[in-house]
Formats: structure tokens, sequence, C-alpha cells
């Protein structure tokens, strides 16, 4: 009988430690350690994600292989995301995953952050068994640093057709949600306080970009001013019409995004659709989404919940793909902080 392939992942990139187990192709374990301690300052502390990961990280990767019933001598490689990311927080992902493969004498697999969110749609686990794309299909990546448009052609390959000009469609959730008053990170406050709001109330510009990137940089300074003005005529604006900011708000952002994801989808007639990274775990754009795709004839995913914001099951999946690719690393690779989508 062929060995058993079992691969430890590490996600250390941003604010969350995270350690997860793939065997044979399917997730057994998930763990996430969140940093709650950058919310009193509003955004993610560098310094402080690191020390973090550093207090983390031990207790991370020791609960993914309890949690899969696993024991280190089983582990086939050792994979830790290389980038993009925070410097300081890779560095202790990757140190780690180097000790650790080099101890266990296995080998080391450096994973792409950003393919391995598009990857999160091909997540199969023990406790879900959830129909997942063929390829190729067309991602929408949306994190709080990234947003693009992604063909993905197999799993390891990938073409950038666009992608965002200034913020993040996550940093435009997070922004907004600053000015109105609401905790770091703000995507899951407007997703919430939406739900009660009138998304037609109020009107906010979507940026006319040529192609397939985007700008939401106009729509975050319109916010401003918007506020700014009402507030001068009524101090109480903010407070009085909260959830119909939000919503109309939020509605601006998910169409922005997916008036552009269809768009593309025609010209490159992909008939497949994902979409990939924390925004989308919001409410509206899942549903807008999966509306617009199933008007339209579209295939369409999502990942679950526990997948959309940064995870360690994302980058085990890729890594499976790359260890059967042999795509392995050498023990001084480097952890590469503005890593791009092609590594
Ligand atoms: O993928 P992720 O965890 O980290 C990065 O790689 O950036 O994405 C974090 C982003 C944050 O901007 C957060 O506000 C946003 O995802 N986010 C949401 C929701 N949940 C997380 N944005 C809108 N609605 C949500 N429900
Ligand atoms: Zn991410």
């Amino acid at each position: 009988m062929d060995k058993d392939t079992i691969i430890l992942a590490i996600e250390s990139s941003c604010d969350d430690t995270a350690a997860s187990i793939i065997k044979n192709g399917r997730i057994v374990s998930n763990i996430v350690s969140g940093q709650p301690v950058h919310g009193k300052y509003g955004g993610v502390i560098p310094e402080l994600a690191g020390r973090k990961h550093q207090q983390n990280i031990v207790h991370v990767v020791e609960a993914a292989l309890q949690e899969a019933k696993t024991s280190k001598n089983q582990l086939s490689a050792i994979a830790f995301t290389q980038g993009p990311g925070l410097g300081g927080s890779l560095l202790v992902g990757s140190s780690f995953a180097k000790a650790m493969a080099l101890s266990l004498k296995i080998p080391l697999l450096a994973v792409n952050h950003l393919q391995a969110h598009i990857l999160s749609n091909c997540i199969q686990s023990e406790s879900e068994n959830k129909p997942i794309p063929s390829f190729p299909f067309l991602c929408l990546t949306v994190s709080g640093g990234h947003t693009q448009l992604v063909i993905a052609k197999d799993p390891l390959t990938f073409e950038l057709i666009g992608e965002t000009e200034d913020d993040a469609a996550g940093e435009a959730f997070d922004k907004g949600a600053k000015m109105l008053g609401l905790p770091y990170p703000g995507g899951p406050h407007i997703d919430r306080i939406a739900k009660e709001g009138n998304p037609h109330l109020f009107k906010f510009p979507i940026a006319d970009i040529k192609g397939f990137n985007f700008s939401f940089s106009g729509l975050k300074t319109a916010l401003l001013y918007f506020i700014e003005e009402k507030k001068r005529v009524n101090p109480n604006f903010l407070d009085e019409n909260l959830a119909d900011i939000c919503a109309s708000y939020q509605y601006t952002i998910v169409k922005t995004l997916l008036d552009k994801m269809f768009a593309c989808a025609y010209k490159y007639e992909i008939k497949t659709l994902c979409l990939a990274g924390g925004v989308s775990a919001n409410s509206l754009l899942r549903k807008e989404f999966s509306e617009g795709a199933y008007k339209n004839s579209f295939a369409h995913y999502y990942p679950s919940m526990q997948y959309c914001t940064d995870n360690a099951a994302m980058i085990a999946q890729l890594a499976y793909y790359m260890y059967q690719a042999q795509k392995f690393a050498p023990l001084n690779v480097r952890p590469e902080t503005r890593l791009g989508l092609h590594s």
C-alpha cells in the first residue's frame, strides 16, 4: 500500500497564526489563533504581530497535529507562507518550518499566499463533502491587502487579469468603517449593520477604470466628504443613518467588484467563477455573486467561512499540489514580503 501523504502547513503572513494538516488531499485539522490586540490600535502593528506569532506558533502547530491525531514523525513535508505579508510575521513561520523540516529530514514547501487564497475553493475536509470547481476558473480574490481577478488554469498555473490600482476591497471596508466609528477590522461590522439598512438610499461613486483593474480610493474619499457635509447640517447624522450608510457603501463595493468580474468572465469565456479572501465572507457579496452567476448560467463557488479569512488549510491545499509536482524549496529560501501572484 502507498504511504500516506501528510503535510503540515503554517500561515503567519499577517496577524493570524495558523496551522493545518492535509492528509492525502483532505484537510484533517485547521487551527487559527487571532491577535485581538491590534483592535485597540485600529490596524495591525507589524512589530507586535511578529512577537505574537512567536508566542503562538508552538501551541498552534501542536494543536493542529493533535486535532489530526498525527505525530510529527508521520509528516511527509512542511509548508509555510513565503509571502506576500509582513516581514517579521513571515520570518516566524518560515524559520519555524525550516527548523522542523531540517530536524525531521523532510522536504520544505514555500507557498504563495495569493495563490493559496484562490485554492481555498478546492478544499475538501473530512467533515464536509463540498463540490469543488473544475479548472479553468475565474477567481475574484478580495482581501485586506489585495483585489485581483485571476484565471486559475490548473492548481499551479495562474494568470493575473486585473487588480486594484490603489486600495484593496478589504481596505475600502476597513477605512470606511473607521470613518463611521466602527472597530477594526471593520468589514464584518459593516456587513452586520448593513443588514438593517437600505442599500439604495445614498449614492456613492464607482470608479471608471478601463479594463479589469479596480480603484477604491475615490470611494473612500467620497464617504469622508459625504459624512463631513451631512454632519455640518445635522451633528447626529451618522448615528441616525448608520445602517443606511453601511448598506449603501457596501452595495457600491460589491457592485464595483461583480460588474467587473462578470464582464471579465464573458470576455475570457470562462464558465466557472469563484470568490476568495477575507471579503468573500461578506454576505451581500456572496448573495449577489450567487444570484448573478445563477442568472447568467455560470458554475459558481465560494469557500466555507473558515477558509475565507487567513488560514493554513488553504496553504496546505496548495502545498499538497506542490508536493505532487515535487516543487520543493531549498532550506535557504527567503520570505518575500512583496511576492506577487507569480512566485
Ligand atoms: O484574507 P484576509 O483575512 O487577510 C488578508 O490577506 O488581507 O482579509 C481580511 C479582510 C479585512 O479587510 C476584513 O475587514 C475583511 O477581510 N472582511 C470582510 C468581512 N470579513 C472579513 N469584509 C467585508 N465583510 C465581511 N463579512
Ligand atoms: Zn490573506
